[in-house]
């Protein structure tokens, strides 16, 4: 696993292309990472960004490409960033995930996060709109990092 940087912009896009339904462009993703947000790619597939901020920490988005799935990668990203999120300071980490998503919902929930809110028709699906669930985490030092 190893820090995202800028340069990185691309081959994140083309990840969150193949995992989203609204991709997110390479120009977002370097303004994100050039403006305060931190990420982790690990193994070349699969990446996680986040920004911490006043002692509150939020996950923006979280991808693993489809033929890696289910090998742990996304686990892993998501304990990692937790992890440096508590580093920098940050007491709670926030998300919001599709309702309409059971197994990003229950990765969030194997990392400890719980329901805290629900925003109605959150997300724009080709038919409709998909609620989304916040979800939020306590962090801990010593849990997160495991030890
Ligand atoms: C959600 C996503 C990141 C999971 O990545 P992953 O690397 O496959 O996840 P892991 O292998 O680390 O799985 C961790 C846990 O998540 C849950 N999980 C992952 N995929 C699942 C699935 N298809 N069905 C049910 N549970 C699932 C399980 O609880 C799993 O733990 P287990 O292996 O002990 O059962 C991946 O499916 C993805 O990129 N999806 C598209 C983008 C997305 O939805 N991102 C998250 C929303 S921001």
């Amino acid at each position: 696993m190893r820090p995202a940087a800028p340069e990185d912009a691309a081959q994140l896009a083309r990840l969150h292309a193949i995992s989203f339904d609204r991709p997110w462009g390479a120009m977002d993703i370097h303004q994100l990472l050039t403006t305060g947000a931190a990420g982790l790619i690990a193994d070349e597939a699969g990446f996680i960004l986040w920004r911490a901020a006043g002692g509150e920490a939020e996950i923006l988005t979280l991808a693993v490409d489809p033929a890696r799935r289910r090998t742990g990668l996304g686990h892993s990203l998501t304990l990692a960033a937790l992890a440096a999120a508590t580093d920098s300071g940050a007491k709670v980490m926030f998300l919001e995930v599709a309702a309409d998503n059971p197994a990003a919902i229950a990765l969030y929930e194997k990392a400890g996060f719980s329901r805290a809110g629900l925003r109605k028709a959150y997300y724009v699906r080709t038919k409709g709109f998909a609620d989304a669930l916040v979800l939020r985490r306590a962090l801990n030092r010593d849990e997160a990092l495991g030890l």
